[in-house]
């Protein structure tokens, strides 16, 4: 994990942020830096709304100074970090537990960069555990749900002689 990588990374996705644009804020500490900077030229006078991924990223946008809006139709900017990266730039993300918004977030955003460091470049993604996230009063549902497809899963394998 290398945090100069991140924080350059972090700068290039806030370099393309614009007056007036709508940006999605990711969560995680790559996406730590990115707020840093973003609240850095927001404090310098650029002005910006923000949409936050999650609770802990809209306190840290709040205390760096950015303001912060309810999800709208469209974002033009989402700068928010991965887990894995393969070489065909696919990625995994969710392991930071943000999943439900920054997926939603995504789906809303016109653009969106994502940055990583290299750790979290691999020859093939799937290793990373990616926690499955509900609304809580759905959350016996989903654990039914989720049971069944692993059962359906390892019969699969099985058939399959894996
Ligand atoms: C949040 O749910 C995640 O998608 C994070 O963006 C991802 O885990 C990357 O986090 P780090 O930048 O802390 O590695």
């Amino acid at each position: 994990m290398n945090e100069s990588d991140k924080r350059l990374a972090a700068l290039a996705a806030v370099e393309e942020v614009r007056a007036g644009m709508s940006v999605g804020l990711g969560t995680g500490s790559t996406a730590a830096f990115a707020i840093e900077a973003l609240g850095e030229r927001v404090r310098g006078g650029l002005a910006v709304q923000a949409v936050a991924t999650s609770l802990a990223t809209e306190a840290h946008a709040r205390a760096v100074g950015i303001a912060l809006i309810d999800l709208p139709a469209r974002i033009d900017l989402t700068i928010d970090g991965a887990d894995e990266i393969d070489g065909a730039l696919r990625a995994i993300k969710g392991a930071g537990g943000a999943m439900l918004r920054e997926k939603v977030v995504a789906a809303a955003s016109a653009r969106m960069l994502v940055i990583a460091d290299g750790s979290k470049r691999v020859a093939a993604i799937g290793a990373a555990k990616i926690p499955v996230e509900t609304l809580p009063f759905a959350r016996n549902f989903v654990a039914a749900g989720a049971q069944s497809y692993r059962a359906a899963i390892a019969f699969a394998l099985r058939l399959s002689g894996v």
